[in-house]
């Protein structure tokens, strides 16, 4: 048995797609919002506000047999200047929520947790790539709350896995992703700017799930794992490839300058993230991993 907590959002509704494509296990699906997306009979959908104590309990009781299920823990407040702006009501998501669920589910079988490449900073000469043994130096309040978060995981013995920029077009109803504006503002005729820089090892979200789903039917994988792409791309360089795609006319990809995409910030981002795949590629036996659309 699975669950993906946090089953209605981008990642986690990609992850619920992998699950009932390539496992026959029966799968809990956890919203916070309106619920959107239905893949599956095998697809339970449960109400949970991970803030809510009587909400994750009643999770628990429904799922059963703890022992029995590995969980996709994926909730989190992530906006980086909703972060900065209340950094206390940010934590009680983060980090709070996150110590009362791994309470309930400590006995669990395994428990993947979304963490970030924002633990580690702004690369340097001498790290071009972070490695996970590399210290880590987060510049904003997200990647502190969240490398707090990856410790607590760890201390039960479970995995967090540090994700970079994610991609890909929506299977959400109501909720477009960034790259579905990218697509029918071009299409459309009109201007995108993105920032030429902000690079990071992105990836897309289709591979990251398959990913993640391989992981958790493997035994004794890394407790910290860096979950990305072989290749340090600018957002301008992401455009560009999802116009392409879509056959869309790639003039319509504006280079901005860094500097100027920056100051739209509250909260202080790195110009450059750029993360080391090898671990990961050793544990899978994959010598590429590269983003698609
Ligand atoms: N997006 C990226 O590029 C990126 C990069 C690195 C790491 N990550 C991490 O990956 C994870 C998933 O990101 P995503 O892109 O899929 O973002 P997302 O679509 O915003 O997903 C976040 C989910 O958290 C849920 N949530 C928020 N508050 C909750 C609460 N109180 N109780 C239960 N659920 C709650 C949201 O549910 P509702 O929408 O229903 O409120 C949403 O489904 C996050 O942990 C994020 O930190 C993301």
């Amino acid at each position: 048995m699975y669950i993906v907590v946090g089953a209605n959002g981008f990642l986690g509704s990609y992850v619920v797609k992998s699950l009932v494509s390539n496992t026959d296990e029966e799968i809990i699906a956890t919203y916070h919002g309106k619920k959107e997306s239905l893949y599956s009979p095998r697809v339970n959908w449960v109400h949970l506000d991970v803030t809510d104590n009587e909400s994750v309990r009643r999770l628990a009781e429904f799922a059963g047999n703890i022992e029995e299920c590995r969980i996709f823990y994926f909730s989190a407040c992530h906006n980086l200047d909703l972060v900065k702006r209340d950094p206390n009501l940010a934590k009680g998501i983060n980090i709070t929520a996150l110590e009362s669920f791994l309470e309930f589910f400590s006995d669990a079988d395994g428990l993947w947790f979304s963490s970030t490449d924002c633990v580690y900073g702004e690369n340097t000469a001498e790290i071009p790539l972070f490695k996970e043994s590399d210290p880590t130096c987060p510049v904003s309040e997200y990647g502190r709350q969240k490398l707090e978060a990856e410790k607590i995981v760890n201390t039960y013995g479970f995995n967090a896995v540090r994700l970079p920029y994610m991609i890909g077009p929506s299977l959400l109803e109501n909720k477009k992703h960034f790259y579905d504006n990218i697509v029918e503002k071009t299409a459309d005729g009109q201007d995108f700017t993105l920032a030429d820089g902000l690079w990071r090892s992105a990836l897309d979200y289709q591979s990251v799930a398959d990913i993640l789903v391989k992981l958790s039917m493997m035994k004794n994988t890394p407790q910290v794992l860096n979950l990305c792409g072989d290749d340090s791309l600018s957002k301008y360089d992401v455009g560009i490839m999802i116009a392409e795609k879509h056959n869309l006319p790639t003039e319509h990809i504006i280079k901005t300058p860094e500097e100027e995409i920056m100051k739209l910030f509250d909260e202080r981002r790195t110009s450059s993230t750029a993360m080391d795949n090898s671990l990961l590629k050793s544990v899978l036996g994959t010598d590429e991993i590269k983003i698609k659309f």
